[in-house]
């Protein structure tokens, strides 16, 4: 089954005990096709072969996480179900969620990987604030042009009301309780008829004491799709008698090599294998729930404001203004 499970914790329930009545836990395999791309299950392999990099992924070296999931492509000809679901519930509780889950979670033995992602995805909360509107940020876009090409707006899509307030994008600001996570804040952004397709992790490092002019924090950008790749933003000194410095990118592609199957192909082998590893269990889509009810709900008062964003561009500028509020940018 694929997800989204249901649209809400209750609709989930419903859902779950539908299909556990015919079927065993065992027998169900709900499905995030993030979790079949390699690229993907790459983020817990990096962090389990790499102890060095393992180290440094704790909150007294990082200053914030950015989760960026962009996409240049509209609807596809999914209106039906998109106009009912909306970003939130499609990429955020799912692919986002998930990223999240396997950057923070607790390196295992292969048979209980699913239980670390679940502990780790259940440590996210909400922070606290006055407002939602202080913790998420909702667009949907206008007409525009992508690579050449001009788009209509979402309202004037095939199959969506005029009248639509379905968010496009979405960005949000999460927190983990893990002590190892602990203050550091995970921003989460992804939209759809963006300027270019790519999905990265970027791990921004606490700043440095003042080191000289032009110099500016390290940084870890873990590319997933798009040019995917990782880059190490580091920092080397200029010629001269003065400390100044320039930034210093070490870059290499991330290309799966071997024996590498599309997404739904590399799950699809592991049904008929029986794994379960890499399927979501039904205590994880539930806990995602969780995390993404209330600002569902939310986004679903009238008067919550929707920004227009052009397509092709980077999404409302309203979400720039809101992380400038926090003193951070997009990369
Ligand atoms: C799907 C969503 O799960 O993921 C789509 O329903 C979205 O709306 C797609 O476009 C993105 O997947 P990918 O593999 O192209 O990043």
């Amino acid at each position: 089954m694929e997800k989204p499970v249901g649209s809400d914790l209750e609709s989930f329930e419903k859902v779950k005990s539908a299909l556990t009545k015919s079927f065993g836990e065992k027998e169900i395999y709900l499905l995030d096709h993030y979790l079949g791309k390699e690229a993907v299950r790459n983020i817990y392999y990096l962090r389990y072969a790499n102890p060095i990099l393992e180290r440094i992924l704790k909150h007294t070296m990082i200053h914030h996480i950015e989760v960026t999931a962009m996409e240049s492509a509209g609807l596809e000809g999914r209106a039906g179900y998109f106009d009912a679901v909306g970003t939130l519930r499609d990429m955020v509780q799912s692919h986002l969620l998930q990223i999240c889950a396997l950057l923070t979670m607790r390196l295992q033995e292969d048979d209980s990987i699913q239980a670390a992602r679940i502990h780790a995805l259940d440590q996210f909360y909400l922070p606290h604030a006055v407002s939602l509107d202080d913790v998420i940020v909702q667009g949907q876009y206008d007409a525009g042009t992508i690579n050449g090409e001009r788009e209509v707006s979402y309202k004037r899509e095939e199959s969506v009301a005029k009248s639509s307030r379905t968010s496009t994008y979405i960005a949000l600001r999460l927190m983990s309780r893990s002590t190892r996570w602990e203050g550091v804040p995970f921003y989460l952004r992804t939209g759809k008829r963006l300027h270019k397709k790519e999905t990265r992790i970027s791990i921004a490092f606490q700043e440095p004491q003042k080191i000289g002019k032009g110099a500016t924090p390290n940084r870890l950008d873990i590319i997933l799709q798009g040019e995917a790749g990782m880059r190490l933003h580091l920092q080397t000194k200029l010629g001269g008698t003065e400390p100044e410095f320039r930034p210093l990118i070490m870059n290499d592609p991330l290309v799966c090599m071997g024996d590498c199957l599309p997404e739904h192909g590399l799950l699809l082998l592991e049904a008929i294998t029986g794994k379960q590893t890499w399927y979501l269990s039904f205590d994880e889509v539930r806990t995602a729930w969780r995390i993404i009810e209330p600002l569902q709900k939310h986004l679903d008062k009238k008067q919550t404001k929707l920004h227009l964003y052009i397509a092709g561009s980077h999404g409302p500028d309203a979400a720039d203004q809101w992380m400038e509020k926090m003193g951070v940018k997009w990369f």
